[in-house]
């Protein structure tokens, strides 16, 4: 983990002020995946991979913000934010700036040195964790209040608009509102959420398959289609559904003869994995984590066969995962096209899992993966420097 007094040196030295520290996690699912868009329900958790954002106010109207990462410094004012060229780092944090001041947030000026941990890429969220650190600090420096829903839904609507990303409300939600040693049930319509503890002697292991597909943006963009399209068509018979989550699956086999195969099978995935995701809420809540494995399996299959969004990587990576002593559970996690499989395993096994993924994974496909074990973490913060360690931002 990076030091926030390193960081704050650095500030130092490239902007000759002392600035105040925020970070931001990122995240992985549990269960509940190509849900939230669906107005379905997730179980993520923040992960201790950060975001880092050092914060100057400046005098001027001025956001300067230099990122680690690329080692690259862009500037805006204020008063007229635009975007960069498309994939520009540059656009998470002043397309967020840029919302928070349409939401009527008054911002100063700020000096922004950003620095992240999260693999870029994985589908750990590295994005989220941007745009949400860099928008709790430019909140916090300009004396805002800050409401941490409010702040999840402008940053998944910078997303949106001004990076151009379609995605939905779990990644930024759960960056604003993780919990060190909780997974978070989300229902992404009303955003009301319950917390239930991590049991002692499990563990999160993330394996990533370091493979990233072309695909992954313009398929998701395509998943999300359908769906809308499924309740285009559902809603002939059913005119009071708003999204698939208000189809029961028995609806859907009554109704199947209304859409295409392809629709069919989409539709049929987002529904059984609402069901499954709070099933495993339950089980985890009354400690049965056999019950919460099977359920992770199953949505792997679902996530493999009815929607479509895993590849070869991912399914070995989960079959050589599955066959490990104290495994509980593996399933790919997030969007899909490559990234991460997550994994819940009994500790005391971890050393032997790591060892022996690695080798096997590197075996059959000639790659190195990278194994990740997090607690789950708190969410977007100041860090208190004096102490070295982190405090919590207002609780709104
Ligand atoms: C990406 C999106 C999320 C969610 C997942 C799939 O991570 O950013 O909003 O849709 O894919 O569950």
């Amino acid at each position: 983990m990076r030091s926030p007094i390193q960081l704050q040196e650095k500030f130092r030295a490239r902007f000759g002020t002392p600035a105040a520290i925020y970070r931001a996690p990122g995240r992985v699912n549990l269960i509940g995946e190509h849900t939230d868009y669906n107005d379905g329900f997730v179980l993520p958790a923040a992960i201790e991979f950060y975001c880092w954002v050092a914060a100057a106010s400046r005098a001027d109207r001025k956001l300067v913000i230099h990122s680690e990462n690329f080692n690259e410094t862009v500037e805006a004012n204020l008063s007229s934010i635009s975007a960069l060229n498309k994939n520009h780092w540059g656009n998470y944090p002043l397309g967020v700036a840029d919302k928070l001041q349409a939401a009527g947030k008054r911002l100063n000026g700020q000096s922004l040195l950003i620095s992240g941990d999260v693999p870029l890429g994985a589908g750990l969220s590295s994005s989220a964790a941007i745009e949400v650190a860099a928008g709790f600090a430019l909140l916090k420096q300009s004396g805002c209040n800050i409401n941490r829903a409010e702040l999840a839904q402008l940053c998944q609507k910078a997303e949106n608009e001004f990076v151009g990303a379609r995605c939905g409300i779990m990644d930024q939600f759960i960056a604003c509102y993780g919990r060190a040693s909780f997974v978070i049930l989300l229902d992404c319509r009303s955003l009301d959420f319950q917390s239930a503890q991590l049991p002692p002697g499990v563990q999160l292991v993330i394996c990533n398959t370091m493979v990233r597909h072309e695909l992954a943006s313009s398929e998701y963009n395509r998943r999300r289609a359908e769906c809308e399209e499924g309740v285009r068509a559902l809603r002939m018979v059913l005119p009071d559904i708003r999204a698939l989550r208000d189809v029961t699956i028995t609806q859907l086999e009554n109704h199947c003869a209304l859409l295409n195969p392809t629709v069919y099978s989409r539709c049929r995935h987002v529904i059984t994995e609402n069901d499954r995701t709070q099933e495993a809420f339950r089980a985890l809540y009354s400690s049965n984590l056999g019950a919460f494995g099977r359920l992770m399996r199953d949505s792997h299959r679902s996530l493999r066969d009815d929607y479509e969004v895993s590849c070869k990587e991912l399914d070995l990576m989960v079959e050589i995962a599955s066959a490990q002593p104290g495994m509980i559970g593996s399933r790919m996690t997030g969007g899909g096209f490559g990234g991460c499989t997550i994994n819940l395993v009994e500790a005391a096994a971890v050393d032997a899992f790591r060892q022996s993924v690695v080798a096997k994974y590197h075996a059959q496909t000639g790659l190195k993966p990278e194994i990740y074990v997090s607690p789950a973490a708190d969410g977007v913060q100041q860090v208190d420097i004096k102490a070295g360690g982190a405090m919590h931002g207002p609780a709104s």
